[in-house]
């Protein structure tokens, strides 16, 4: 007994280090199921198998590169299993016979097999690449066509950080998957096989030995795989939280220093990004762990190679006909590591793949949500409108059975000019956003030109609209791209046109650069009232039926608006306009005034007639006329 312990006394030291680290690996693992965690709720919970066919559909359109790719590969692996034989095979030369010509002739073909499996893994690389791009952008595009089709209600309940995660990172994931994880998961599987074949055919022995390790390496990385799923979810949650927080916050950043919370804020973020680092902390520490883990057993395993194979050498031991020599341990030696590097990076690939496939997962998501706004199978394409309106009870809610609108009727005859008045919240927005589609009203009917708004293509319904709001966006470019916006068949003699039309071409004749002064984004090198006349100025060029002005002249200095109530004037000859105004001068001279409150209307028709009624408007009249008298006496 005691002599055997001595005997194998350095394997037993190795196998019982080992063995602990294995057994407490096992109750740490223990410990972590028993622990359930918050955020474990966002789990994913759609099959692997649903993700991988989905994805498979991005794929096959280059599954003549992916061939191809396969067979370079197959070039890549041959040098790692030909490598340690020559290696071997030299070590033999110089114990026999020593020959110069015989070193070089190795030494050549080592060169030489070195030599075609960096170009073979450069030409790898490089295609896929080039894949991995058009996949991206094909998914991307995907992406961001499906966003553009939901309607405003489903818009507004996905945070926008979250939408550029989607765009931008999600995406990315998976068309690493495709550059990189699937490639480098075959090559090592093949790599796995091609050298425990080559190991067998060296010695049985000595192989056998080998796989005595393999059951570790697979324990720890199951346990690793817990381990490391849950960090890696812990960093994307991190992730999207700060993504989600900066881009509202970047946005709002004016309202944070106006209302000196810039303190407040900076707190918040700092959490965000604490909770971030800790995160990716607990990865690092994680992956720190299993490393060391799986070089443990691969030092392990050598130490044992060194032991068998030169005592097996020495001794001559003779197993299943094949004897030990220095050759077989300098192979091994060599091939042990070919093995177990794969065997480790499995492990790594198979979780990125996991969160590739997360990824993917989130990216269905929201190309799953149906677009609530969509087309009837028998819609109709609408290309020209007199722009004749009439709402029939129509009732809408934004939330069930919260009625913001209450049975609203009304007709508009084309060409006029109709106003809506009434305190805020009393649904002036969501009628002109209706008449839009930008929502499908509950109960009632919508009729332009008599037919019904829901049988008209939406895209055909939209075009005929020129909306022009209180709040203008405008894009970063210059000033003519945000006037022509999407029209490119567009002269600058007809932009300038449109300027003179709104009165916005003498404060654009007088920029340095004209209609290519730069905008910067959102247009803020540009004044409320600048920004207004240049969204005038984009409607009118795009000639709409219908021009809906929502509080487009609330703030805007005296001298600015008559400009614009000139333009206004003008516009009117264009089609029909309806205008929401604070201001009842501004909207004095419309065919039809309609008063709305809590989403009923309670009084419609001219300023005169309205006046006449002496209610509500008539009061509202009065009390505005009065505050002007006031502010010029
Ligand atoms: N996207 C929305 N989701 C839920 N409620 C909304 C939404 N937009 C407006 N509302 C509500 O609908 C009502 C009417 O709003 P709106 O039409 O914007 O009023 P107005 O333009 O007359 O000031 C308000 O009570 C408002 O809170
Ligand atoms: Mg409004």
């Amino acid at each position: 007994m005691v002599e055997f312990v001595m005997e194998y006394l350095p394997v037993i030291i190795v196998a019982a280090i080992i063995g602990a680290f294995a057994l407490a690996f096992i109750f740490a693992w223990i410990a972590l199921r028993k622990h359930k965690e918050e955020g474990d709720d966002r789990e994913r919970n759609v099959p692997d198998s649903v993700i991988i066919k989905r994805l498979a559909h991005y794929a096959i359109p280059h599954w003549k590169s992916f061939i191809g790719i396969f067979f370079i590969m197959l070039f890549s692996i041959i040098y790692d299993l030909l490598s340690p034989l020559l290696v071997g095979d030299i070590q033999n030369l110089i114990k026999d016979k020593f020959a110069l010509e015989d070193l070089f002739l190795r030494v050549g073909i080592y060169a030489g097999i070195l030599v075609v499996s960096l170009i073979c893994t450069y030409l790898q690389a490089m295609i896929l690449q080039k894949i991995g791009q058009k996949i991206l952008s094909q998914i991307r595009l995907d992406v961001f066509t499906h966003i553009e089709s939901l309607s405003h209600e489903q818009l507004n309940n996905i945070p926008v950080g979250k939408l550029v995660t989607r765009v931008t990172n999600d995406p990315n994931r998976i068309s690493f998957m495709f550059t990189n994880i699937l490639v480098t998961l075959i090559k090592n599987s093949m790599v796995i096989v091609g050298v425990l074949g080559a190991m067998l055919v060296l010695n049985y022995a000595l192989t056998l030995m080998v796989l005595c390790f393999v059951p570790f390496v697979v324990l720890f990385t199951v346990i690793f795989r817990q381990f490391s799923r849950r960090v890696h979810r812990q960093v994307s949650n991190a992730t999207t939280d700060i993504n989600t927080y900066l881009s509202e916050n970047l946005s709002g950043m004016k309202i944070t220093q106006i209302f000196n919370q810039e303190g407040q804020k900076l707190d918040d973020f700092m959490a965000r990004s604490q909770k971030l680092k800790k995160a990716k902390q607990n990865r690092m520490f994680v992956f720190g762990i299993f490393r060391p883990m799986v070089y443990m057993l691969f030092v392990g395993s050598q130490l044992c190679l060194f032991y068998f194979g030169a005592k097996g050498h020495i001794q001559n031991t003779e197993f299943l006909g094949q004897v030990i020599d220095s050759a077989t341990v300098v192979s091994f030696y060599m091939f042990i590591s070919r093995f177990f590097n794969p065997i480790q990076t499995l492990a790594e690939q198979f979780d990125m793949l996991q969160q590739s496939f997360a990824g993917a997962e989130k990216i269905f998501s929201i190309l799953d949500l149906v677009p609530e706004v969509v087309d009837e199978p028998d819609a109709i394409e609408l290309d020209e409108i007199k722009g004749e309106i009439e709402f029939k009870d129509v009732w809408f809610a934004y939330k069930p059975d919260e009625w913001v609108l209450k049975g609203v009727s009304f007709h508009i005859s084309p060409k006029q000019t109709v106003a809506f008045v009434g305190s805020t919240g009393s649904g002036k927005t969501t009628i002109l956003s209706l008449i839009c589609r930008n929502y499908d009203i509950q109960k009632g009917q919508i009729l332009i030109d008599g037919i019904d708004i829901k049988k008209i293509k939406i895209a055909s319904l939209r075009k005929h609209f020129g909306q022009m709001l209180q709040d203008v966006f405008l894009f970063s470019g210059d000033i003519r791209s945000n006037i022509v916006l999407r029209k490119d068949d567009v002269t600058d003699e007809e932009v300038w046109q449109a300027c003179k039309y709104v009165n916005a071409d003498s404060f654009i004749s007088k920029l340095e650069k004209g209609l290519d002064e730069p905008v910067r984004e959102r247009g803020n090198n540009f004044s409320a009232g600048q920004r207004q006349l240049l969204s005038f100025a984009r409607t009118i060029l795009h000639k709409p039926s219908v021009m809906i002005l929502d509080e487009a002249t609330a703030n805007i200095d005296t001298e600015t608006e008559i400009l614009i109530q000139d333009s206004l004037e003008k516009m009117k000859n264009i089609g029909t306009m309806l205008i929401v105004a604070h201001r009842l001068s501004t909207i004095q001279h419309a065919d039809n005034i309609i008063l709305l409150s809590h989403g009923q209307i309670i009084e419609q028709g001219n300023h005169q007639e309205l006046l006449k009624l002496k209610g509500r408007y008539h009061q509202l009249y009065t009390l505005q006329f009065t505050k002007q008298q006031l502010q010029n006496s």
